[in-house]
This record gives structure tokens, C-alpha cells and sequence, in this order.
């Protein structure tokens, strides 16, 4: 089983490394699994039906989000009615949406789940017992699972790894927009990272236009952002398993688009 999991693509500029450049991923590493963190997609925060569905036209597996979920209200209607869209499962029950999916691939289940970190973020229920709710909810109906962790607090990241570390095939971090250098297998068998980074513009900050975000971190006013379009990449990270719910390999994944624009 080769999964590519690919972090927070930011606005338009993401959405275009994403179209250029997963092809391209696809065959140098024969990905069965593509699942994507799209919480930011449309216009830097957000995403809307019409950006979901660009992903799923393009192979994607499955859509995770986060914090920006709600954000348009056009998804609303989508996140009840398409499954394969997930906000944080441990948001409250009463929200838009529902928080994991099975997929498959030549006879290959792919448990996906979204969880959100409680610390420093709005986020109704506990990230930990809901995780085990989920699991105790999927099992039997799945040879792997991956969970994307987005957090504000790396401790609150690393503490899922431990937590679900022999009971899912990755765990997988997301919302700081920039990666760690902590890809590992966790002892039990689960491929960990604390944050993929993000999709897009790395000529900005963490996605925003830089003297926008700039001016707002000096003057302390308030400041319309934009997306940042320069330098365009894609971050994610690459998960290899030979047997069901035990990882061999995280390596995470660098990768420049230099033709988009
Ligand atoms: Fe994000
Ligand atoms: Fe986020």
C-alpha cells in the first residue's frame, strides 16, 4: 500500500501544484492513496463543493480539513452529502459533517480520519477519546488508517503518535503549514510526522501574501490577506505498508512545481 498524503493546499496557486505535479507523483511512486488536507483551499481559507470536487477529479481519495471548515457556507450541504469529505471528527456532533470514511482501492481499505487538537483551538469534544470511538467504530472494516492530526500545539501531535501508535497505519499532522524533520515508525508500527507543511506559495507566510502578513504582525492592525503566489510547492508525505495497519516507511515529500504559475 503507497499512500501520498498531501498538506493544507493554500487558495488557487495550491490547487494548480496539486493539478501539475500529482501526476507526476503518482507514477514515480505508484501511489495507490492520495488523500489531501483541503481546509484552505478556496481563497486561502475554506473550500467550497467545486474545489472538492476539482480534487476527486483528479483521483483524489479523500478530503481532510480543519479549523477554516466552515467557512463557506455553500460546503455545508456537501459535507453531509459526500462522504468522502471529512471535518474533524471530534467537532461538535451537532456541526456540519462527519469526521471519517472508508475507501478502496483493488480489494484496499482505507480507513481516513480527521481530527482537530483541542489546545489553542476551537474544537468542541476531545481529539484522544474521540480518535478511540473512531477506531472502535471502523474496525473490521479496514486493512489501514490514517489519521490527519491538525493541531496547533506540537505536543498535543506527538501525544496522538503515541496514543494510536500500533492501531493505525499513519498518523499524519497538519494546520502549521511547515514541516518537521520527525518523519518516523513509531515502535508499534505507525508511520508519524508532526506536520507535512502545506501546498503552495513558500514566497509568503504560511500561505499569506508577506507584506500583508507582515504589516499585520508590525502594526498590530487590522489587514486584508491574500494568498501568496510565488514560489509554488507541494508538501506532503509518502507512507509505504506491506501489512495491514503497520507502516514501513514515512519519508516526507519536498517537491517544487517550477512551471506553475
Ligand atoms: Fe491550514
Ligand atoms: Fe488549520
Amino acid at each position: 500500500m503507497r499512500l501520498l498524503f498531501i498538506g493544507d493546499v493554500v487558495g488557487g496557486i495550491g490547487r494548480r501544484t496539486v493539478r501539475a505535479l500529482l501526476p507526476v507523483l503518482r507514477e514515480r511512486h505508484a501511489l495507490d492513496f492520495v488523500v489531501v488536507n483541503g481546509e484552505n483551499m478556496a481563497g486561502g481559507v475554506g473550500i467550497t463543493p467545486k474545489g472538492a470536487e476539482e480534487l476527486f477529479g483528479l483521483g483524489v481519495d479523500a478530503i481532510t480539513l480543519g479549523n477554516h471548515t466552515y467557512r463557506h457556507r455553500e460546503v455545508y450541504a456537501y459535507l453531509d452529502s459526500e462522504p468522502r469529505i471529512l471535518r474533524p471528527a471530534n467537532f461538535l456532533r451537532g456541526q456540519p459533517g462527519h469526521g471519517s470514511c472508508v475507501v478502496e482501492r483493488d480489494g484496499v481499505r482505507l480507513g481516513v480520519v480527521s481530527l482537530q487538537g483541542n489546545l489553542f483551538m476551537k474544537t468542541g469534544r476531545p481529539a484522544f477519546s474521540e480518535a478511540d470511538a473512531v477506531l472502535h467504530d471502523l474496525d473490521g472494516r479496514v486493512d489501514h488508517v490514517l489519521v490527519d492530526m491538525h493541531a496547533e500545539a506540537t505536543s498535543e501531535k506527538v501525544g496522538m503518535g503515541w496514543h494510536l501508535d500500533g492501531r493505525v497505519t499513519a498518523v499524519v499532522g497538519t494546520h502549521t503549514h511547515v514541516p518537521t524533520s520527525d518523519a518516523r515508525i513509531l515502535p508499534g508500527g505507525t508511520a508519524y510526522i508532526t506536520d507535512v507543511g502545506m501546498t503552495g506559495s513558500r514566497d509568503g507566510v504560511i500561505g499569506v501574501r508577506r507584506e500583508q502578513a507582515l504589516e499585520a504582525l508590525i502594526t498590530h492592525m487590522p489587514v486584508r490577506f491574500e494568498t501568496a503566489e510565488e514560489d509554488p510547492w507541494l508538501m506532503g508525505a509518502l507512507i509505504t505498508a506491506s501489512q495491514p495497519m503497520r507502516a514501513d516507511a514515512i519519508e516526507p515529500v519536498l517537491e517544487p512545481a517550477r512551471d506553475v504559475e
